[in-house]
């Protein structure tokens, strides 16, 4: 009886490690942080940087009056801050095509993080 009782803790201690073991495999990554800076030394501006993004990126539908089922302008700084409020930010960043604006697809990590930088730095017009 002694020897049955000392078999069922050593198994019950086996699965005990074993639980462990296995919850630190499938710790959670870092989830990426929105509000990171990428540029911390520099201070990013709608008119030095992220306007000539818009015109390229975005003008195209959201004029005046929008193209393509585009709900609003993106030509002025005003303009742009209207689609920030209306999440501007993550519609660039999303890496979902169902959702990710331009709607061709996420543009490159570069040109995202002038977004991000801008976004770090204030919104700022100039
Ligand atoms: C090919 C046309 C097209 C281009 C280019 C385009 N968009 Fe859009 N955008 C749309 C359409 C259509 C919608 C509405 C449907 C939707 O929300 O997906 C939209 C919606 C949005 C919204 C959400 C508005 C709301 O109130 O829900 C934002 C923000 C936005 N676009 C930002 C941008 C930005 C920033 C760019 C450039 C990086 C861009 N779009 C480029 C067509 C376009």
């Amino acid at each position: 009886m002694k020897n049955f009782f000392k078999k069922m803790l050593l198994i019950f201690i086996a699965l005990l490690s074993f639980n462990c073991g296995s919850d630190d495999s499938t710790e959670p990554e870092p989830e990426p942080n929105p509000d990171t800076n990428p540029n911390p030394n520099k201070i990013t501006t709608y008119n030095a940087d992220v306007k000539t993004i818009m015109d390229a990126q975005c003008v195209r539908c959201h004029t005046d009056p929008p193209v393509e089922g585009a709900p609003f302008p993106l030509r002025t700084y005003a303009e742009t801050i209207i689609g920030v409020n209306r999440d501007l930010v993550l519609r660039m960043t999303s890496t979902s095509i169902n959702n990710v604006m331009p709607p061709s697809g996420r543009l490159p990590q570069e040109t995202i993080d002038i977004i991000l930088d801008w976004e770090a730095d204030g919104f700022l017009e100039q």
